[in-house]
């Protein structure tokens, strides 16, 4: 994958594909110009394919200025970086647990026994799903998006996946009704009661928007972060000297999450629709055309990264684009880098002869649009 991102960046930055009719961006300032342009480049497109779209089209990813604006700022008011900083605590506590419960068997599957269920965990405490809940939720989202990761353009929309993943889309957005009704008549600290009251300029989400929200976050938070922690994991497996460093130095994690981010973003990409026709790196780009913006490409653009294939754990400035940028910058990333930033730690620090199970080739998530694992055994 990357030798042909480096290919591209080289010879064809900013290229048409016939094949699929999608432009695709590979260099830095290209994808810059795209992601701070949202009146070009449009938000607003059929996202993750017919299952998806319903519920996230209602969502703040999916919008241009103004709707956008509106939905972002009722978010941004209760999810804050001081709210994120009090979930500190729990982070730790849940990763101790997890941490806990593997070590007596020295092996685990760090992605099944130890990312999910701690992404997972915080998501759900931080939203308010209750933990009778998680289970079927876990379920569902799988149910949706394995579907698209796997999605094959030539199945018709009556096979069993698809059946499957509609009813659970259903499932999902009915239990999502019931709570925040169960929230609105008696509130919790949780997102959802804070949100179900929040207001901006004299406007709420309505029920709707708000179902929409936490498929949103659920999805977002979840994925990614499982990613993040599972391709850290996989980096300092490759880079064995930095890992011990980071036991040495612990003070290395932050600029070393940064790298991690970098080097191995969980979203390859994102996407985007021209508004109107529009200029990109020496092109001109017709109206109503799908952009494919390479966020793993342009994190290693050797303009903006010095030796952008060299894994550096201090590494400054380190502007990568794995949480996007511009108006629909990830919103979540405070919460991605706390949960990084304790999890990781602690887990070099207590299991100091941790290491990668090589016995079967690794299982790439498919579908281009994740980086990430399926499984990763680890002993210790
Ligand atoms: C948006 C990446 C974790 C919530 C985005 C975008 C990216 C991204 C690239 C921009 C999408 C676009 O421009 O079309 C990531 C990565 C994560 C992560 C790599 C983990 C390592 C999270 C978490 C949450 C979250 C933990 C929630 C708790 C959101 C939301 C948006 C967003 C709500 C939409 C913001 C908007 O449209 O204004 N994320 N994300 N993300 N992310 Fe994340």
């Amino acid at each position: 994958l990357f030798a042909w991102l480096e290919s591209m960046r080289a010879t064809g930055p900013v290229t048409y594909e016939p094949t699929t009719n999608k432009w695709h961006i590979f260099g830095y300032r290209d994808a810059v110009q795209v992601l701070e342009d949202a009146a070009s480049f449009s938000s607003d497109l059929e996202r993750g394919g017919p299952i998806g779209a319903v519920l996230l089209a209602s969502t703040m990813i999916a919008q241009d200025p103004p709707e956008h604006q509106l939905l972002r700022s009722l978010v941004a008011q209760v999810f804050t970086q001081q709210s994120v900083e009090l979930l500190a605590p729990r982070v730790r506590a849940i990763t101790q647990d997890l941490l806990d419960k593997v070590r007596p068997a020295g092996y685990m599957d760090a992605i099944q026994d130890f990312a999910y269920p701690l992404a997972m965990k915080v998501i759900s405490e931080l939203l308010g799903i209750p933990v009778e809940q998680r289970p079927a939720f876990r379920h569902w989202s799988d149910s949706m998006f394995f579907r698209q990761h796997e999605r094959d353009e030539s199945q018709s929309e009556q096979d069993e996946p698809y059946q499957r993943a509609v009813a659970a889309r259903q499932a999902m957005r009915e239990s999502l009704l019931v709570l925040l009704q169960e929230r609105r008549r008696m509130p919790q600290h949780d997102l959802i009661s804070q949100l179900l009251v929040a207001e901006v300029a004299g406007k709420r989400f309505n029920e709707e928007q708000l179902v929409g929200f936490c498929f949103l976050f659920w999805a977002a938070g979840y994925e990614t972060t499982v990613n993040l922690l599972g391709n850290a994991i996989l980096c300092l497996d490759e880079y064995p000297r930095d890992a011990e460093r980071l036991r040495r130095e612990p003070d290395l994690w932050s600029t070393a999450i940064e790298e991690i981010l970098r080097y191995s973003p969980p979203l390859l990409g994102v996407t985007r629709r021209t508004t109107g026709e529009v200029m990109v790196g020496g092109k001109q780009i017709p109206a109503g055309q799908s952009i494919r913006v390479w966020i793993a490409s342009a994190n290693r653009d050797a303009e903006l990264f010095p030796y952008p294939d060299h894994f550096n754990i201090q590494r400054t400035p380190n502007p990568h684009l794995t949480f996007g940028r511009g108006i629909h910058s990830c919103l979540g990333a405070p919460l991605a880098r706390l949960e990084a930033s304790t999890a990781l730690p602690m887990l070099w620090q207590q299991f100091p002869a941790l290491h990668r199970v090589r016995r079967e080739p690794l299982q790439w998530i498919e579908g281009g649009a994740v980086y990430g694992v399926r499984h990763l055994p680890l002993e210790f």
